[in-house]
C-alpha cells in the first residue's frame, strides 16, 4: 500500500476511534441524565401528592391516612402526563392505585425502603388492572419513595412514567449524533488526506532530488521546513549533496592539476631533449666541427643533468607532498649551517655581482630536520642570488616566541602581486623571459620549500615589491606541531 494511503488510514482510524468513544460516552451520559431528571420529577410529583392528600389526627398527632378525593384529583392530573402511582401502607398493602397501577416490590426493596432509601428503577414492566387508553407499551421507569412520620414509615409511594419519552429523546440525540458522526468522518477523511499529502509531498521532493543526484547532478538542495524527522533528513541530504559537489569539484581540480602537471613536465623536458637530440644528429652526420665537439658534449651533459634534476625534484616534491619522506627533527645550531651556506653560495653570488651578508644570532638553535633545513634555506637563498644582479642578499636568523625565524632579503628584481600569488605552484616561473639557464630553473624550488616547511609545522611568507626586492620569512616551531595544512598556503601567507 502506498505510504500516503497508509498514513491516511492511520489518521482516519485514530480519529474515528476517538469519535466513537466520545459518542458512546455522550450517549451514556445523556441517557443517565434523562433518567435522573425524570426520577427527580417523579420524586417531586410524589412529594406534592403526599403533601396534598396525607391526613393527620390533630388530637393524637398521629398519621391517619390519605384523602381519597385529593388522590383522585392528583391521579387524573398526573395521568394526563402519563404518570401513574400507587400508595402502599406499612404492611405493603396497596391503599391507592391510579388507573389500577401496580408495582412489584421485592422483599429486599421493602427493607431498603424501610431504611429510608429512595429506589429508582430504569425499566420496569408496569401492571395495570385495566388497560389505560394511551398506554400501549407498559415499559415504565419507576421511583419508590418511603414517607415517615415521627421516625416511623407510614407509607410508600410507587410513581412511574412511560419511558417512551426518554427513548424518543434518546433516539433523536442518537440520530443527531449519527449525522454529526458522518460529517466528522468526511472532515476527518479530508484532513487526513491533506496531512498525509503534506508528508508524502516532502518525501517526493526528496525522492526527486535523489534521482537528480543519481543522474550526477549534485547541485541540488531541498527546502527545509519545520523541525521534524523529514526536515532532519532534508538537512542531511543537503549536507550530503554539498559535500558530494565539493568532492566532485576537488576531483575536477585534481584532474586539472594532473593534466597541467603532465603538460608542464612534458614542456620542461622538451627543451633539453631537443637540444640533446640536435647535438646527437649533428654528431651522427658529422656536421659539428671538431673544435666544437667538446663544447657540444659539455652542452649535452648540462642538459642531461638538468633532466636528471628535473626528475629528481619532481620525485622529491611528490614524496614530500604525499608524506613519504622520513624526517628526523633535532635541535642544532642554525648559525653554523647558514655560515656554511653562505660559503657554498658565495661563488654563485660573486658571479652575479652579489654580496651575501649574514646576520644570525650566534648559536641560534633550531628544531628541524638538518638536511631539509639546508634544502629550504639553500633554495630561497639561491633564488635571491638568481634574481638579483649586483645587489645585496641578507640572511637573518632570530629566536622568536615558540620557535626560530629566518629572513632572506634581496634587492633584486622583485615580483608583482599576481606573480606573488602563484610562486608556490609547481613549474611556476614569474617571468619566462628572465629564465636563467645557468641554473636550469624548473619552477619546483619554492613548491618543495613550501611543502617542507608545512611538514615541519612551520610557516613561510613572502613580501616583494616589483623592481625593489623580495623578502622570504620562514618560521620553524620549537616543538612538534601538526603540519599547518597539506595544501597551498593561505593568501595571507603568500603575500
Ligand atoms: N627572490 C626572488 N626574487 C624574484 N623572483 C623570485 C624570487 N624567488 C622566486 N622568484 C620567482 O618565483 C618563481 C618560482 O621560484 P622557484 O624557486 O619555485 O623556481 P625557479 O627558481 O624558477 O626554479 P628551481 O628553483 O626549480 O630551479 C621564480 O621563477 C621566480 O620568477
Ligand atoms: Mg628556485
Amino acid at each position: 500500500m502506498k505510504l500516503m494511503y497508509r498514513l491516511m488510514l492511520t489518521f482516519f482510524t485514530i480519529i474515528i476511534i476517538l469519535l466513537v468513544i466520545l459518542s458512546v460516552s455522550f450517549v451514556q451520559v445523556t441517557n443517565n441524565t434523562l433518567y435522573h431528571n425524570t426520577w427527580n420529577q417523579l420524586k417531586s410529583y410524589s412529594d406534592s401528592l403526599v403533601q396534598d392528600s396525607i391526613r393527620y389526627d390533630p388530637a393524637n398527632r398521629s398519621f391517619e391516612g390519605f384523602a381519597t378525593d385529593s388522590l383522585q384529583t392528583n391521579a387524573s392530573l398526573l395521568t394526563r402526563q402519563h404518570v401513574h402511582f400507587a400508595i402502599y401502607d406499612t404492611a405493603q398493602r396497596q391503599i391507592y392505585a391510579s388507573n389500577g397501577f401496580t408495582s412489584t416490590i421485592t422483599k429486599d426493596q421493602w427493607n431498603k425502603l424501610k431504611d429510608g432509601e429512595v429506589l429508582c428503577t430504569k425499566v420496569t414492566m408496569a401492571k395495570f388492572d385495566h388497560q389505560v387508553a394511551d398506554t400501549k407499551t407498559p415499559e415504565m421507569t419507576e421511583v419508590l419513595k418511603p414517607y415517615f412520620y415521627k421516625g416511623k414509615m407510614v407509607a410508600v409511594v410507587s410513581i412511574a412514567t412511560l419511558i417512551s419519552t426518554i427513548k424518543e429523546n434518546m433516539h433523536q440525540i442518537v440520530l443527531n449524533l449519527l449525522v454529526a458522526f458522518v460529517i466528522a468522518a468526511l472532515l476527518t477523511l479530508a484532513v487526513s488526506y491533506f496531512l498525509a499529502r503534506s508528508i508524502t509531498q516532502r518525501i517526493e521532493r526528496l525522492q526527486k532530488a535523489t534521482h537528480e543526484v543519481a543522474r550526477g547532478n549534485y547541485n541540488v538542495q531541498v527546502a527545509t521546513e519545520g523541525k521534524d524527522e523529514i526536515n532532519d533528513l532534508a538537512q542531511s541530504f543537503n549536507t550530503m549533496t554539498k559535500s558530494l559537489e565539493e568532492s566532485r569539484q576537488e576531483i575536477h581540480r585534481q584532474e586539472e592539476r594532473r593534466r597541467q602537471f603532465m603538460a608542464d613536465a612534458a614542456h620542461e623536458m622538451r627543451t633539453p631533449l631537443t637540444t640533446i637530440n640536435g647535438i646527437l644528429e649533428g654528431l651522427e652526420y658529422d656536421v659539428i666541427p671538431e673544435e666544437d665537439k667538446q663544447h657540444s658534449i659539455q652542452l649535452m651533459q648540462n642538459e642531461t643533468r638538468r633532466l636528471i634534476r628535473l626528475v629528481n625534484d619532481n620525485l622529491d616534491y611528490e614524496k614530500i607532498r604525499t608524506n613519504q619522506i622520513s624526517m628526523e627533527r633535532k635541535v642544532f645550531d642554525a648559525a653554523a649551517v647558514l655560515a656554511n651556506l653562505q660559503e657554498q653560495l658565495s661563488k654563485k653570488a660573486r658571479a652575479q655581482g652579489d654580496c651575501i651578508e649574514l646576520d644570525v644570532t650566534s648559536e641560534l638553535r633550531v628544531y628541524a630536520d638538518y638536511d631539509r633545513f639546508v634544502q629550504i634555506m639553500f633554495n630561497i637563498t639561491q633564488n635571491a642570488i638568481q634574481f638579483t644582479q649586483n645587489g645585496l642578499i641578507k640572511i637573518q636568523g632570530r629566536k622568536v616566541a615558540d620557535g626560530s625565524q629566518f629572513k632572506v632579503t634581496d634587492n633584486g628584481i622583485g615580483m608583482t602581486k599576481d606573480q606573488l600569488a602563484n610562486i608556490w605552484e609547481r613549474y611556476y616561473k614569474a617571468d619566462r623571459s628572465r629564465m636563467n639557464t645557468k641554473y636550469g630553473e624548473s619552477g619546483l624550488g619554492l613548491a618543495i620549500v613550501h611543502q617542507l616547511v608545512l611538514l615541519h609545522g612551520g610557516k613561510v611568507t613572502v613580501e616583494s615589491k616589483y623592481g625593489k626586492g623580495t623578502t622570504f620569512t620562514v618560521f620553524f616551531p620549537d616543538r612538534d606541531h601538526a603540519p599547518h595544512g597539506t595544501g597551498k598556503t593561505s593568501s595571507k601567507e603568500k603575500n
